[in-house]
């Protein structure tokens, strides 16, 4: 018995075959039931209809690197940064103070605000580190936000602890230190509650050692890997990232065909962060160069108050097109499929019978209107689990 029906779709991105004119989607207990031409969809029955107008349906947003839970904003640095300033990572901290000192609550409606304006955007799942704690109950209390997002609103959420974001205060002389103190007292606190491990490897963050002792523990905790890889400088982070079976290398604004080469023989995607580099006022990652290697590639904010204050895939995608060369299929497929490869969610990311029914409709006759309206937010209508949870933007 279809729950929700959606007919009148002008053109519908299934990203399992080529787009479809004249669609339809039908979707039973939050799954798709049938997603096809509009001829042979199922009939209504008592759910519920919608009747798209010839409006464009796509997979809902599927953000797969975050770093959604802090307080604060670092506005000042980003002034500094349009004079001239050069971005290090030394910001971290001044975040990492702020999130420290903000009680569970107020971190919770912070993130929620921000959770909830990427909904609307059509983002339903993402991808939440942590990474702004960088003792062990600042790190839990970041966890416990992350998983409170995931229950009290319609979004999919897949956390990844980021203890090694940089070296916090306390260790300042001493980062090795610091790593034994992930290995040996955070990673086995922390581990069941976060699905991925991840490492900043950078000149001033950690090198491609420490980040090895730090995956290979969180292996033995049954956590894969996502490496910051390649974002500052060429650092080594994607060939680890290759070596140890990672899930993702994200970032990758250095990499080389070498690193290319790496990660599609280890079947690592690539999630690349636009954002970033266009609020760093730096080159793109070559997004391009990495899909003519075979490497699945994944978009993705970066949210964070530093480097990517952004929350809508839909301008990501507009970057990724109009700098960084992408076209508009890959872009979109980017932001959908590929986060979901990117993060194992298998049904996610695609419009087929038995995937998940996260679906968004725009108020645009193609997808192409995201990259070419890149300041109006164009979804009409976000469906997370076969349920109608933003009702209309436009
Ligand atoms: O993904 N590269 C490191 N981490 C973040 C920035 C974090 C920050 O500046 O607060 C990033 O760009
Ligand atoms: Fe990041």
């Amino acid at each position: 018995m279809t729950d929700l029906l959606l007919t009148g779709i002008g053109r519908l991105v299934t990203n399992s075959g080529p787009p479809l004119p004249e669609a339809a989607v039908a979707m039973e207990n939050g799954r798709i039931t049938y997603a096809g031409t509009a001829g042979d969809a199922p009939s209504q029955g008592s759910g519920r209809h919608i009747d798209c107008q010839g409006r464009a349906v796509i997979p809902g947003f599927v953000d797969a690197h975050t770093h959604l839970v802090f307080a604060g904003d670092r506005a000042d640095e980003f002034t500094h940064r349009l004079a001239g300033a050069d971005y290090t990572g030394g910001g971290i901290l001044s975040t990492v103070a702020a999130t420290r000192a903000a009680s569970e609550d107020d971190l919770f409606r912070e993130a929620a605000g921000r959770a909830r304006r990427m909904i609307a955007a059509g983002t339903t799942t993402v991808e939440v580190k942590t990474g702004y704690g960088l003792e062990l109950e600042a790190e839990q209390k970041l966890l416990r936000v992350a998983h409170r997002l995931a229950k009290e609103l319609p979004i999919g959420v897949r956390t990844t602890f980021l203890g090694a974001h940089t070296i916090p205060p306390e260790f300042q002389q001493d980062s090795d230190g610091y790593i034994d103190s992930i290995v040996e007292e955070m990673l086995p606190a922390v581990a069941p509650d976060s699905d991925y491990c991840d490492v900043f490897v950078e000149e001033g963050a950690f090198t491609v050692d420490q980040a090895r002792r730090v995956l290979e523990a969180a292996a033995t905790h049954g956590l894969s890997a996502r490496v910051h890889a390649e974002q500052l400088s060429h650092s080594g982070g994607a060939r680890l990232a290759a070596e140890l079976g990672a899930a993702s290398a994200d970032h990758l604004d250095r990499a080389t065909e070498d690193d290319a080469d790496a990660l599609a023989g280890a079947g690592v995607s690539a999630v690349l962060t636009p954002g970033a580099s266009y609020s760093l006022r730096k080159p793109q990652a070559p997004g391009p160069m990495l899909l003519d290697h075979g490497v699945t590639v994944a978009l993705a904010t970066d949210c964070n108050p530093g480097t990517a204050y952004f929350e809508s895939m839909g301008l990501v995608i507009s970057l990724a097109c109009v700098l960084m060369g992408l076209t508009v299929d890959q872009a979109v497929f980017a932001a959908t499929r590929g986060g979901a490869l990117s993060l194992g969610l298998d049904d996610h990311g695609i419009l087929e019978p038995g995937a998940v029914g996260d679906v968004v409709i725009l108020d645009a006759p193609s997808e192409t209107h995201l990259a070419y309206r890149p300041a109006t937010n164009l979804v009409w209508k976000t469906i997370k689990a076969g349920v109608v949870v933003v009702a209309a933007n436009a």
